[in-house]
């Protein structure tokens, strides 16, 4: 039986990864593309409905990102989202202008509740606004289904074609009732009966992967993170010990991370695969020697991975399937779904092994969300702190040690943010900050400790608040739970002597300090 699909068509705005992964909680299984896409493309996909997102332009100016309006005329459902909502009003002949004011942030809205978009939300609600262009004019053949103080047509529809607009933003959480609109349209507009599900996520791609494999040899570089975690107990449960994981510890982890990684996936632990533990933090510390600069740092990690990964594998000797931990963000954002900008290039691994003998690449991931991975992870039964342990990035502690990388102050560094998680679960703060961690800065300042003047490195904590880690706010810890880490790490942790606290949000700040 063909999968229900919905397709998010995307005007390049910035919620829009969002918006499908709204749909997804949904239970309903949708992919993002540009609307640049050809109409043939799309049709020949079936999809049960397309959504069509916020976008910068404004689409009566020349060249503005636009659709073709036979988009409109398949008999398929459409919701506009903002832009999306401009886009359509403007191809079927409503006018779209700009507004004396521009409309952002909480707004109230009135909805009508006989439109079965908004079938069971609070006719008087809250919504996210952000738009300054406005439809001034419906297409014909459509009301007007809600309203605000400042703009009359905030959202419209033509039931009878299936097609609906709404100005504002249901995807974001603001919206107060906007997971219910997007469940009204991909369930009840739409159709879609809600078949996409982790648990039948897993047992189909355990056969299909079974299927693929074969009697093939397959590599995986694990790193101790959810997402190469999750591949590579997938793998395991599909082809056993076919299966070889290679854990590079480059000796940039956190506190006592290599021998975590081992208990679990290493031959005492729970699963099925052939584990091979490279100890390789003197090769990664000679080679960081005197380097100081942050984007060479970061290429010399990278780099430096892969040769070690490569020099593993040629002793292995020909395998059929590599597998990579690419999830759907990494490929959305690195250009290949839909219109988003390339905001980081992808810098888990620095680019594919290439003395590695492979036939294939396997992704198991590559269609999934973050907390669809997390999902997916405990369908397998990995254990809860694995499944929800916070972003690590691939260049580990090397970003989180400004300057020059050496020995002692990776055990510096490992020291204080050890002490400083261990006093965050202590407050029960774990699952309320998104990330935290401790970085060492290259500055020494001079302090006393007893009698003796001290000259010695501070440490920067850090903690964020965030839901997609692209924007994130500081933090406010607790004030004694500061101090009493601040007073373990410089009482504990030799060679530091000060504490800062850093409450920079990101934009301008970015998470890691490099
Ligand atoms: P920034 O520092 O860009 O970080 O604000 C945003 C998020 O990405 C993580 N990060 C990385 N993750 N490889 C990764 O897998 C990396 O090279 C990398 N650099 C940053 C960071 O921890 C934060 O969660």
């Amino acid at each position: 039986m063909e999968k229900e699909l919905v397709i998010v068509i995307d005007f390049g705005g910035q919620y829009n990864q969002l918006v499908a992964r709204r749909v997804r909680e949904c239970n309903v299984y949708c992919e993002i593309y540009s609307y640049k896409t050809d109409l043939a493309q799309i049709k020949a996909m079936h999809p049960k409905g397309i959504i069509l997102t916020g976008g910068p332009s404004s689409c009566y100016e020349a060249g503005a990102a636009t659709c073709s309006p036979e988009l409109f005329a398949m008999g398929i459902p459409v919701l506009g989202l903002c832009y999306g909502a401009q886009v359509m009003a403007f191809a079927l002949g409503g006018e779209v202008a700009r507004a004396k004011v521009r409309e952002y942030g909480k707004t109230e809205v009135d909805v009508d509740t006989s439109s079965r978009l908004f079938e069971g939300v609070t006719s008087h609600t809250i919504c996210w606004m952000s738009h300054f262009d406005y439809i001034a004019k419906m297409a014909p053949g459509f009301r007007s289904v809600a309203a605000t103080a400042n703009c009359p047509v905030a959202a419209a529809e033509c039931a009878e074609k299936q097609l609906y607009a709404i100005q504002f933003h249901p995807e974001v959480l603001h919206t107060v009732e906007g997971s219910k609109m997007l469940y009204n349209f991909v369930r009840n507009i739409c159709g879609c009966s809600g078949d996409w599900r982790m648990d039948s996520f897993v047992e189909e791609n355990i056969r299909a992967i079974r299927e693929k494999v074969g009697k093939g040899k397959v590599l995986c570089a694990l790193s101790g993170g959810v997402d190469s975690s999750v591949a590579a107990v997938l793998l395991s449960r599909a082809v056993g010990e076919q299966l070889t994981c290679v854990f590079v510890d480059h000796g940039l982890l956190r506190k006592n991370e290599g021998d975590e990684v081992e208990a679990v996936f290493g031959p005492k632990g729970n699963y099925k695969l052939n584990f091979i533990r490279v100890n390789a933090q003197e090769r990664f510390y000679s080679k960081l020697a005197g380097v100081d600069e942050p984007e060479k740092k970061r290429k010399i990690i990278g780099e430096e991975f892969i040769r070690v990964f490569e020099e593993e594998a040629q002793k292995i000797g020909t395998v059929d399937f590599l597998v990579q931990g690419t999830i759907y963000p990494d490929v959305v954002e690195s250009g290949l779904g839909g219109e988003s900008a390339v905001i980081k290039s992808h810098h888990n691994v620095g680019g594919l092994p290439d003395c590695v003998d492979f036939r294939e690449i396997i992704e198991p991931l590559r269609n999934l969300f973050k907390d669809e991975v997390r999902k997916v992870g405990l369908e397998l039964g990995i254990p809860e702190y694995l499944v929800f342990r916070q972003p690590f990035p691939g260049p580990g502690l090397g970003v989180r040690i400004i300057g020059e990388v050496t020995a002692e102050k990776v055990k510096i560094v490992q020291d204080a943010d050890a002490i400083y998680r261990e006093e965050i679960a202590n407050a029960g703060l774990e699952g309320v900050l998104n990330q935290y961690f401790a970085a060492l800065t290259n500055m020494r300042s001079v302090g006393v400790m007893g009698d003796e003047r001290t000259y010695e490195y501070a440490i920067a904590l850090r903690a964020v608040s965030t839901v997609d880690f692209m924007t994130a706010e500081a933090a406010k810890i607790p004030w004694n739970v500061l101090q009493k880490v601040s007073s373990r790490i410089v009482n504990e942790v030799a060679h530091v002597n000060r504490v800062l606290y850093d409450v920079t949000s990101k934009p301008p700040g970015t998470i890691e300090f490099e």
